[in-house]
């Protein structure tokens, strides 16, 4: 019998590229959207982990609108800690492996060199802080489960920088991009690739996962560009010139170390992964 994996946020920039790996792999996989599990219904969702009895749940739902959730605290805390809450009690329930992808920033940045899994949360926004209370609630809820953290996420499916840059490209000779916040790019292929990985084994806890090696938004533009033959000019500049309202960790770069401890390979580095994922065809 193969393996039954239910993802949470289905239709979203990563539960849709899991998915569908997930079936191109061979895996009875249950990609539910929003509208078919509303993650803080918590009868609902215990109804529907019920009705599907999933091996493994890869929890990619979340309110990731971070600057909306400045304004909007009721509204991140009620999706990304109960939502979470909710599926880690739901998964539990049904003894499934649980996959809940929280952020880089749960960090405040403040550090100097790279983040490892073992360095102490402290977000500087109700985002991150949502995002961190969800992994409290893993914490208290279940006890097979990896938290991944990731970053910067860009992929085929959703909106995202990578996007966002080519989009300005169409109408502008010169872009301003931030340059003194610094992290890892993510493909969604590279991390969803990950996340099986993680889930064919029993090595809990939290890791990690982005592309290897950092940049700043300004050098991880001037990429995008290089690599798509685009003649733009992009200039430097620092988060202050763009204020927004959630603040953002000036540092976010991540050590790999739960990877590399429990010898999982680290992920390809972040420029060839965005030229695999430039190259490839629409
Ligand atoms: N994108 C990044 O740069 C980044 C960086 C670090 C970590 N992450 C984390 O990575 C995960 C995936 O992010 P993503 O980029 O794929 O985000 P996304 O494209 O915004 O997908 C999130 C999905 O969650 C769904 N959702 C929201 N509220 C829900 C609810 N109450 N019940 C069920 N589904 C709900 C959304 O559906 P609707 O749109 O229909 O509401 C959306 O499809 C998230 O956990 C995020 O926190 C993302």
């Amino acid at each position: 019998m193969s393996t039954k994996v239910l993802v949470t946020g289905g239709h979203g920039q990563l539960g849709t590229e899991l998915t569908l790996m997930l079936q191109n792999r061979g895996y009875e996989t249950f990609g539910l959207g929003h509208r078919d599990l509303d993650i803080t219904n918590l009868s609902q969702v215990r109804d529907v982990f019920q009705t599907i009895h999933p091996d493994v749940v890869c929890h990619t739902a979340a309110y990731t609108a971070v600057d909306k959730a400045e304004t909007d605290r009721n509204g991140a805390f009620l999706v990304n800690a109960y939502g979470t809450r909710n599926v880690a009690i739901a998964a539990e329930e049904a003894g499934a492996k649980l996959v809940y992808v929280s952020t880089d920033y749960v960090f405040n940045g403040e550090k100097e060199g790279t983040y490892s899994e073992f360095d102490q949360p402290s977000p500087l926004g109700v985002y991150g802080q949502s995002k961190y209370a969800g992994e409290q609630f893993v914490h208290d809820f279940s006890t097979k489960y990896f938290i991944t953290r990731t970053s910067w996420v860009y992929g085929q499916y959703g909106g995202n920088f990578v996007k966002t840059m080519l989009k300005l490209a169409e109408n502008h000779d010169r872009l301003k991009v931030v340059n003194d916040q610094r992290g890892c790019p993510t493909w969604t292929r590279d991390l969803a690739a990950k996340i099986i990985e993680l889930i064919q084994t029993d090595q809990y806890g939290t890791y990690h996962i982005s592309n290897s090696g950092s940049c700043t938004w300004y050098e991880f533009a001037k990429a995008i560009f290089e690599i798509k033959g685009i003649d733009i000019q992009v200039a430097p500049c620092t988060t202050e010139e763009f204020p927004r309202p959630a603040k953002r960790p000036h540092n976010s770069v991540f050590e790999h170390m739960a990877l590399r401890l429990n010898g999982f390979d680290e992920v390809e580095n972040w420029k060839s992964g965005l030229k695999d994922f430039l190259s490839m065809k629409r």
